[in-house]
């Protein structure tokens, strides 16, 4: 049986956040105007994305500033604005006043975002980042660890919510290391846990993927079911090999497409 993304939202799943920075990357390969990720963004709340997130980097290396005017001005769900704790982003984000924020670290040689925010290690500025953007209206999420030092932080800053990084799950599943996926599987869920006696509200994400080549067995679960499944995940925000799978899915119907498309012409040039 197939299920629509709109049958699975009225399912007791926790809302599904789409990542859209990656068909930024392929457009700006090329510097045009295409894909456009506020066209994949309508397209991905069509097959019932809950919330389109994006991440506005200091180096703009995939969304653009004009990308976030028009994903505001286009999008009808929540957007999740990710940005590094600096003036000139808590700036954008005030004057863009998206539904959520979620603070995040932020390397500059970083190829995607490695590790969670030292809350605190940046207690201050944090906390008044959270303040700052709770009064401009958008629920700040902080993107930390799965530690007790840093959750306690993050509640302490006033976050009302906090996303736990799934990287090294992510990290030990596409290594089929059992042992390492067990420990950082029970370590999310203890952070998990502790985060929602503080009163938090629970996200997580980062590398979670559906299904790798050559899985062992058509019984391995996948690293975003291993946890969806975990009841206190209310919102799992996934990029990477999400637009990674779309590649997979759509690419049959694109070569049918451009081969349609030569057709066509040749006919139409014979007419
Ligand atoms: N959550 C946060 C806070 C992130 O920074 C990212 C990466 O941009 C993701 C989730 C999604 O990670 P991935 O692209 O690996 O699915």
């Amino acid at each position: 049986m197939t299920f629509s993304g709109l049958h699975l939202t009225a399912l007791d799943a926790p809302l599904l956040g789409v990542n859209i920075d990656h068909v930024a990357t392929v457009r700006n390969a090329r510097g045009g105007r295409f894909p456009d990720p506020v066209a994949a963004a309508l397209l991905a709340v069509e097959g019932g994305a809950d919330i389109i997130t994006f991440h506005l980097r200091e180096d703009r290396r995939h969304i653009r500033d004009d990308d976030v005017l028009r994903l505001k001005e286009s999008v009808h769900v929540p957007l999740n604005f990710e940005a590094a704790v600096t003036d000139e982003m808590l700036d954008i984000i005030e004057r863009t006043a998206p539904e959520h924020v979620c603070l995040v670290p932020e390397r500059r040689q970083e190829v995607t975002t490695e590790g969670g925010l030292d809350v605190i290690g940046q207690f201050d500025r944090v906390r008044d980042a959270c303040v700052r953007l709770g009064e401009a209206g958008s629920r700040v999420s902080l993107f930390i660890g799965a530690d007790p030092a840093q959750i306690d932080a993050a509640a302490r800053a006033g976050a009302p919510c906090v996303e736990l990084h799934t990287g090294p799950l992510a990290h030990a599943w596409w290594d089929r290391d059992h042992a390492a996926l067990e420990r950082e599987l029970q370590r999310l869920q203890r952070g998990l846990l502790h985060a929602t006696s503080l009163g938090l509200r629970t996200h997580a994400g980062h590398g979670l993927a559906l299904s790798q080549p050559e899985a062992d067995g058509a019984d391995q679960p996948s690293s975003a079911a291993l946890v969806a499944a975990l009841p206190d995940v209310h919102e799992l925000h996934i990029g990477h090999a999400l637009i990674g799978h779309a590649i997979f899915v759509g690419l049959k119907q694109a070569i049918c497409d451009f081969k349609a498309e030569a057709i066509r012409a040749r006919q139409a040039g014979r007419a």
